[in-house]
């Protein structure tokens, strides 16, 4: 999704800086790229990968003591240069860059068209530099003296316009600022005593400064040489706190890895040290989450999300649901439009990594204007979910940097695991879970130790589909470790209720398409999964099963990828681990770009 920064009074060379932010900014996904130097307004932009706007600044270096950035995902129009970011205005006076949705644009566009001004992008955000423009030329908010507007007021009047999601950052040519606005797209501003920063997520300058101003909707910036202002829409400034980041920019660095995913699937007994540290008390038995002290326990509990994290709330649900809470997950894209009705008691949680997906927000704001609490379950400190909601729990997995989201998915697996014990109860003994807990970092380093993915996804690369069974706690495993495979090689793949199989999925199963069969345990749920392995293999089909070798389902399979033996709830991050590894190698066998998987984006910030 779009990315923004910009900088004021960059020591190191503005240029520089801007590009540096840029690269910082790839995980997020993009397909074309762009910059505006000032005071003496210089744009260059490219579509397609930044290292073609390199190419492009190279050649001919814009100069300038501030500037501002921009990597654009597409909405309004394909990736082309014309469409990239910085738009300006017909007479190349202010650049634009902008994340977000102009819900008006068609209606400024008809009106400038019509007053003869002519486009020359597909964009909503191209209206912005035409306005400006205009207001400099003949804005009635004439302060200058010249008959028209003075570029503060010209921004901050058409600002007041637009109506949809905005991150916003405007240069005039021969004004020394910079002009920011946020709504519903993230901002955030990194200062320090020479230079500040605006950028839409804190990696852009984690390694220039780690002093962050987290911009709240509504907010607007004028960044000047010698100082910047946080103002409310009125024009009146508002006083922020300065607060220092805990991550570090060797936090955001690959490590030696060759891909951010198989830095972060490594990271994963780490995170869940940190998702666990001070939530087990493994003296009094009790598992307890300080944020949620206040909370009273839901009758009943509704959990939004996208995408992975969808994922994790199918899982909590299932929890929730097997301690007697009536609990269902919702698709956020689906709840926002659609929501399920509200009982007396009803706890809403949104369920998102980056706590500014545009479609959990909605859901969760369409949840509390209908008069649910709602918590956040999320990584992102300070994030737009972890403001607005009543409640927040992080789930402390630290960035997390490639599209694909990995560690967040186990961090978000045992925080939900933790809360619905804290929140509900899980069990009367808690003892086996909490030592469950306790050894899992360890138990996912054995995974990470041992796996044979690298030689299973090599044994059935260039199969024509690949599908993916469990049930219960292990059904969401089976839709991520799908989501997984599609989202990173580009083959096809799809996860089922192992259940579901034979009610037409099965249609789809031949010798060419392999099955991933999710069995842990020796119960119930393990011997039906086994009942559809056979099934499988009556149709030929490769069966590959995760197992902890407590049934049977070895002796079916072709192929088998183990996990250690854990307790029944923390088993799903150990298999999902399996299945991660097992995309991870599939999609760099095939030289996919792991990181950055095409027209897919880390923060989706439009619904
Ligand atoms: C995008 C990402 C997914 C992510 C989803 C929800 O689609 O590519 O990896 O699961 O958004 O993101 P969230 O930040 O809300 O967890």
């Amino acid at each position: 999704m779009c990315g923004i920064v910009g900088c004021m009074g960059c020591p190191n060379g503005t240029l520089e800086t801007l590009m540096d932010g840029l690269g910082n900014l790839e995980y997020r996904g993009y397909d074309s790229a762009g910059v505006a130097l000032g005071p003496v307004l210089e744009t260059r932009k490219r579509a397609g990968e930044l290292d073609e706007l390199r190419k492009t600044v190279a050649e001919e270096p814009p100069t300038g003591d501030f500037g501002v950035g921009h990597t654009r995902w597409s909405t309004h129009g394909p990736p082309a240069d014309r469409n990239a970011h910085p738009h300006t205005d017909e007479s190349g006076r202010v650049a634009v860059v902008h994340n977000g949705i102009i819900e008006n644009y068609q209606r400024i566009r008809d009106e400038l068209e019509a007053e003869g001004v002519t486009f020359t992008s597909e964009t909503d955000t191209e209206v912005v530099p035409h306005l400006i423009a205009r207001e400099l030329e003949s804005g009635s908010d004439a302060t200058n003296g010249d008959g028209g507007c003075s570029p503060a007021d010209a921004f901050h009047a058409v600002v007041d316009r637009l109506e949809g999601s905005y991150a916003l950052c405007v240069v005039v040519d021969g004004h020394e600022a910079i002009f920011a606005a946020r709504q519903g797209s993230p901002l955030v501003m990194g200062v320090d005593e020479r230079a500040t920063y605006l950028a839409s997520d804190v990696p852009a300058f984690i390694e220039r400064t780690r002093d962050v101003v987290f911009l709240e909707d509504g907010q607007r910036v004028e960044l000047r040489p010698d100082d910047w202002t946080v103002m409310d829409a009125d024009r009146s400034p508002v006083e922020v706190s300065v607060e220092t980041v805990e991550y570090t920019a060797e936090a955001t660095g690959k490590s030696g890895y060759d891909h951010y995913m198989l830095k972060e699937i490594n990271e994963q007994p780490d995170a869940l040290r940190q998702c666990l540290s001070g939530r087990l008390d493994e003296l009094d038995g009790t598992i307890e989450i300080e944020e949620l002290s206040d909370l009273e326990e839901p009758t009943s509990v509704q959990i939004v999300a996208c995408g992975t994290s969808y994922h994790a709330a199918v899982y909590a649900a299932t929890l929730l649901r097997g301690a007697g809470v009536p609990a269902a997950a919702h698709l956020a894209s689906e709840y926002a439009t659609a929501p399920a009705p509200l009982g007396k008691g009803t706890l809403v949680i949104g369920v998102t990594q980056s706590g500014e997906t545009a479609d959990t927000l909605a859901a969760l704001r369409e949840a509390r204007a209908r008069g649910a609490r709602t918590l956040a379950v999320t990584n992102q400190v300070n994030s737009t979910a972890a403001r607005e909601c009543d409640d927040v729990v992080y789930i402390r997995a630290g960035p997390e940097i490639g599209v694909a989201a990995t560690k967040t998915f186990s961090s978000q697996l045992m925080a939900t695991l933790l809360l619905t014990e804290d929140l509900v109860g899980l069990a009367e003994d808690l003892d086996p879970l909490i030592e469950a807990l306790r050894d899992l970092p360890g138990a996912i380093q054995t995974v990470l130790d041992t796996t044979d993915a690298r030689e299973v996804a090599a044994e059935i690369a260039d199969s024509d589909a690949y599908f993916f069974i469990g049930r219960d706690r292990q059904f969401p495993v089976a839709l991520e470790g799908a989501l997984k495979c599609k989202e990173i090689s580009y083959e096809h793949a799809e996860g089922f209720a192992a259940g579901e199989l034979k009610h037409g999925p099965l249609a789809l199963v031949t010798p060419a398409t392999p099955v991933f069969a999710i069995v842990t345990g020796d119960g119930e749920r393990a011997r039906k999964t086994i009942g559809n392995i056979k099934e499988v293999e009556a149709r030929d089909a490769p069966v590959v099963a995760v197992t902890d070798g407590r049934s049977e389902a070895e002796r079916y399979a072709d192929l088998v990828l183990e996990i250690p033996e854990t307790h029944p709830l923390t088993a799903p991050v150990l298999t999902n681990v399996q299945l991660q590894l097992v995309s991870y190698h599939l999609a760099n066998d095939l030289g996919r770009p792991i990181d950055k998987p095409r027209n897919l984006a880390k923060s989706v910030t439009v619904e």
